[in-house]
């Protein structure tokens, strides 16, 4: 199958075939417009290739998860989230000097600017977080005294970012700003930063690091999701990595997307202050005059289990039990969970569990507040955003974000005076 055929109005037209390195077909109609002068039209994008990328594969259809082709399931559980961001965004797992070395300039490059603990400070405490941290990273070049290539950004904002987040939090408890501390790991240092005092010894257990580290990496990428994609488009414009990274923390920060692991437990938590009565929320998920949805459920490419959720779902378990921490929202979850994945309105729409789902049952494990869950969502996903940034920013064949539109609004018309409206 090379090619694809294509009659309008009479006329036949032929286009290429691009074929993934998994079998996954494209049709190019790059073009469609100049020969034929229609374009197509897919509203939310569910049918349109925006590019080819080499970073993350992803089956719906089996629920699998690659990145740079190592099952999400090895990495989640071999691996460091400091060697999967440089898998990520470099396109292979660091040998040990390389590791060593990127950890290094990591750890280099945590400090922050004395003075964004002003901008941080200008911010009311009742601020949420993810406002917070949009401002903050599109404002950090400001702060930047010399001059960077976007190699070094990279190093810098992911430096930063881990920083950036711990003082948002720091600032929203009206705690003083914990300073990254040397010799940890990046998922240590952030909880540090979170929980610790400034200059006393960090103590951040190994079964919380652990967590963390899983958690990071368990939503480090995931292909061309509407927060990358967002990345993608800023950049196409030359727009900084600050600025596109920016862009993307803003997608990322809506209920439907990123903002789903706040929107779960709020929701777990409204079902249990009603009696856990689950049919109640049950109807009003399937009856969409309700408004209501069943948050951490569904998604856009899986029609099967997200394997993230399989993870955390274990995880939230082996966790909580390592920290001694009953939660009764965890059995609310997985109660709703079974009694949503036995109704024909979820099977028949293949409604599974996301991994929003659970995720949120560890944060309030490791006491992170629930405002902060997206801020966590954001600083596993900035490697992903930056590996998509780079991969763009490579490409020679890269062209600035434009699509098109069918207009359906009043056809020409002359201006009618005041009198004759
Ligand atoms: C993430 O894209 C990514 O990869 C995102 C992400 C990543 O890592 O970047 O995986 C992270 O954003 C996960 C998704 C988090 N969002 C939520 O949990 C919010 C709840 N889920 C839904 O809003 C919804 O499932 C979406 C937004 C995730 C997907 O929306 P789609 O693909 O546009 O699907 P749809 O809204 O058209 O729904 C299809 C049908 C509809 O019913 P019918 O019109 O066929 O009758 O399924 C129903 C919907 O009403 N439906 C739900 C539902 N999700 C879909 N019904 C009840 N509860 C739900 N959660």
């Amino acid at each position: 199958m090379t090619t694809a055929k294509l009659n309008l109005n009479g006329n036949d037209y032929e286009f290429s075939v691009v074929t993934g390195s998994e079998g996954e077909v494209g049709i190019d109609i790059k073009s469609l417009r100049s020969a034929s002068g229609a374009i197509t039209l897919d509203p939310g994008y569910g049918n349109t290739g925006s590019c080819e990328s080499a970073i993350t594969f992803i089956d719906g259809e089996e629920g699998i998860l690659r990145y740079r082709g190592y099952p999400i399931e090895e990495l989640a559980e071999q691996s460091t989230f400091e060697e999967v961001m440089h898998l990520l965004i470099y396109g292979h797992l660091p040998n040990a000097s390389e590791l060593q070395s990127f950890e290094g300039k990591l750890q280099e490059q945590a400090h922050v600017h004395e003075d964004v603990k002003q901008l941080i400070d200008g911010f009311p405490a009742n601020a949420h977080p993810m406002a917070v941290i949009n401002a903050l990273v599109a404002a950090l070049p400001g702060f930047e005294s010399d001059a960077s290539d976007d190699e070094q950004d990279i190093i810098r904002l992911i430096a930063r970012v881990k920083t950036l987040a711990a003082w948002a939090y720091r600032r929203s408890a009206g705690l003083p700003y914990v300073a990254s501390a040397p010799g940890l790991s990046y998922s240590a240092d952030f909880m540090h930063m979170m929980f610790g005092s400034q200059g006393a010894k960090p103590s951040v257990s190994p079964e919380v690091e652990s967590a963390i580290n899983k958690l990071l990496i368990l939503h480090a990428d995931h292909e061309q999701n509407c927060s990358t994609s967002t990345v993608r488009m800023v950049g196409s414009s030359g727009a900084t990595l600050y600025a596109a990274i920016a862009a993307g923390i803003g997608a990322l920060s809506g209920p439907l997307h990123g903002g789903a692991n706040q929107a779960v437990i709020e929701m777990l938590d409204m079902i249990d202050k009603d009696g856990g009565d689950h049919d109640k929320y049950m109807a009003m998920a399937k009856d969409k005059s309700s408004g209501f949805r069943l948050m951490g459920f569904g998604h856009r490419v899986y029609k099967n289990f997200d394997p993230r959720a399989r993870i955390l779902k274990r995880s939230a378990d082996s966790v909580l039990e390592a920290l001694g921490v009953n939660d009764p929202m965890l059995n609310i979850a997985k109660q709703l969970e079974q009694v949503a994945l036995s109704d024909s309105h979820f099977v028949d729409r293949r409604l599974y569990p996301n991994v929003d789902f659970y995720s949120g049952i560890i944060y309030r494990a490791l006491n992170i507040p629930t405002e902060m869950f997206t801020v966590m969502f954001v600083l596993g996903r900035v490697p992903g955003w930056i590996a998509h940034w780079r991969e763009m920013r490579l490409d020679p064949t890269t062209r600035i974000h434009r699509p098109r539109q069918i207009y359906t609004g009043s056809t020409k018309r002359s201006v009618e005076r005041l009198s004759e409206r």
